[in-house]
């Protein structure tokens, strides 16, 4: 397989697959001198879990990190960045099923045909959702260096099945609550609602899917690459990156199709000397620039594919129409994990461009 890199200055290559050795990433152009430890890794892959584990996958791997390299004494040192997690809670007898018969809707048929049937299929392979531990620990890189330049990422659960938030969230809750609710998400009203969804779901053998939100703070004026690498064009191929997301939008997205100029365009006007727009229909983007405004973006994932309830499928080793019934710890909805995996990856997406643009130097000089 090719293209497992992604990014121009702050270029991440992923490796591993669900039921190999080990999830890794290699983290080539992070500045040297930026503070950067285990714990600040370990600190991002802690939110895979959250704190109600039947709302999640039976497989509860305490994924521990190791580093590899690209730190010395505390600091990066500008070589690359490799970490990595093993994979120890894995039954991959669970999937031989799968290899003859592919579950709908998840990668296992493509998959098959594109790699003449020597892809690992044993939990998804290369197309598992443990495949995002890499964007998490790529991401932790990336919020650390963000963090210095004053631009923050948070992502949260806004909608899980029909369960849908009925209030906007202040900046305070999805900071305080985001990881201490099981769905993720920043209200604690809503919390208790989308975890019934979510039972009900898995007590029905069925999953479900909903929308994730990502708002970038402080991000400065002038980020971004037009023609051909919009800032909001590889944000948005960051995210369909992540297994099962299937929508991606920035401000109010398909809503501004519906609109008039007039009621679409976002004022421009000046609040502490500041220029600022009183609206932000836009989420953030202007012409694949940022504009000094949060960044904003909405994920939508999918149910998740594997559910024990019986579904069609073909065997393919005999050209013949027969039943599935997917066996496996699987999601019975996947919103909960993609919280953290979403603000990494915009996160990653970022550091990339600020460093393209300039406004992240090379070497983090050594604060006197
Ligand atoms: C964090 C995370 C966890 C996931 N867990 C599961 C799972 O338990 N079972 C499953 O069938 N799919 C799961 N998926 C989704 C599949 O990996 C995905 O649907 C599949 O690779 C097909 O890709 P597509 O949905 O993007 O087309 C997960 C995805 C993510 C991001």
């Amino acid at each position: 397989m090719e293209n497992n890199s992604i990014g121009k200055k702050f270029v991440i290559t992923c490796f591993g697959e669900s039921h190999g050795k080990c999830i890794g990433i290699i983290v080539d152009g992070c500045p040297a001198g930026l503070p950067l430890s285990e714990q600040d890794i370990q600190k991002e892959l802690n939110k895979r879990l959250p704190p109600k584990l039947e709302i999640v996958s039976a497989r509860r791997e305490k994924d521990l990190v190791e580093f590899l390299s690209g730190t010395f004494n505390g600091f990066t040192t500008g070589a690359p960045i490799c970490t990595l997690v093993s994979n120890k809670e894995v039954i991959s007898s669970e999937y031989d099923l799968i290899k003859d018969t592919p579950r709908p809707s998840h990668a296992d048929y493509p998959a098959q045909i594109k790699y003449g049937g020597f892809n690992d299929y044993r939990g998804g392979g290369r197309f598992s959702g443990r495949i995002t531990v890499a964007f998490i620990m790529a991401g932790a890189v990336a919020k650390k260096l963000l963090g210095l330049f004053g631009v923050e990422v948070l992502a949260y659960t806004i909608e899980i099945g029909k369960v849908k938030l009925h209030t906007t969230p202040t900046l305070e809750e999805i900071r305080r609550n985001t990881y201490k609710t099981a769905v993720r998400s920043p209200s604690l009203e809503g919390e208790k609602e989308m975890e019934e969804a979510i039972l009900k779901a898995k007590k029905e053998g069925d999953s479900i899917g909903g929308i994730v939100e990502c708002i970038a703070h402080n991000v400065p004026v002038g980020v971004g690459e037009p023609l051909f690498d919009s800032l909001d064009a590889d944000i948005a191929k960051m995210l369909f990156n992540v297994p099962a997301v299937k929508g991606v939008e920035f401000g109010i997205g398909f809503k501004a199709a519906r609109l008039k100029g007039s009621e679409n365009n976002d004022p421009y006007a000046i609040r502490d000397g500041k220029i600022v727009t009183l609206t932000n229909n836009a989420g953030g983007i202007l012409g694949g620039l940022s504009s000094g405004m949060p960044i904003l973006v909405r994920v939508a994932i999918k149910p998740t594919p594997s559910i024990s309830k019986k579904q069609k499928t073909v065997d393919l080793s005999k050209m013949e129409e027969t039943v599935i019934q997917v066996k496996g710890r699987h999601d019975p909805c996947i919103v909960p994990k993609a919280v953290p995996v979403i603000e990494s990856a915009v996160a990653i997406v970022l550091a990339d461009h600020m460093l393209r643009a300039g406004v992240i130097p090379k070497v983090l000089r050594r604060q006197k």
